[in-house]
């Protein structure tokens, strides 16, 4: 049944751009349609996983394996996995991508394209003002590369819709993949 399949939802996108606002809404939206989800956000896995991993393109491309690696063993018994990371190299990306779909499971990528302006503007976390005094180098869009989806399954305009439309959007294309239950209709 097409409803127990599993699949990856792959978020990238820069730094701030909301990666994890979405997957801590779109977590819960899923287990409410029934679907055993789980959760691969790069910030955590840096905690536990990736530890002592740094932020060179070789560290990167290996805490984006991992979280590949990781998200296919879940996908392919069934889960709905959510990954957050930046993954700012489309070809370790892509390499996941072929991985997970080797195995049966559907890939779905989720562009959350806010501009590196538009996430410099709110600087959450106040990095992208270390970044530019120096006191970051290699920060991912300040003098570190990130390369967009030239094909992402899903585009969320994260620097200027709100978080409710983004989540609409991949919510919708789930729903029209059979991926998650469409909600019963309350009369
Ligand atoms: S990735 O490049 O390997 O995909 P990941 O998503 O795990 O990155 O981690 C990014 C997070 O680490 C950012 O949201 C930010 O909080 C923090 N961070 C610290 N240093 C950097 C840096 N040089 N570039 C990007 N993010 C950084």
């Amino acid at each position: 049944m097409s409803q127990e399949k599993g699949f990856v939802i792959w978020f990238t996108g820069l730094s701030g751009a909301g990666k994890t606002t979405l997957t801590e809404e779109l977590a819960p939206l899923l287990r409410e349609r029934g679907r055993k989800v789980e959760v691969l956000d790069g910030d955590v896995v840096r905690t536990n996983l990736s530890k002592g991993l740094g932020f060179s393109k070789e560290d990167r491309d290996t805490n984006i394996l991992r979280i590949g690696y990781v998200a296919n063993l879940l996908a392919r018994n069934g889960v709905a996995v959510i990954t957050a990371a930046i993954s700012p190299y489309r070809d370790i990306r892509d390499a996941n991508r072929r991985l997970i779909e080797a195995d049966g499971s559907d890939f779905v990528e989720v562009f959350a394209a806010a501009t590196v302006e538009q996430c410099e503007a709110r600087d959450v976390k106040g990095l992208y003002a270390e970044a530019r005094a120096g006191k970051r180098p290699g920060f991912t869009g300040i003098d570190d590369p990130y390369e967009p989806p030239l094909h992402p399954e899903v585009v969320c305009e994260t620097g200027r819709e709100p978080v409710a439309e983004s989540l609409r959007t991949i919510v919708d294309f789930l729903e029209a993949r059979g991926l998650v239950a469409t909600p019963a209709v309350v009369r």
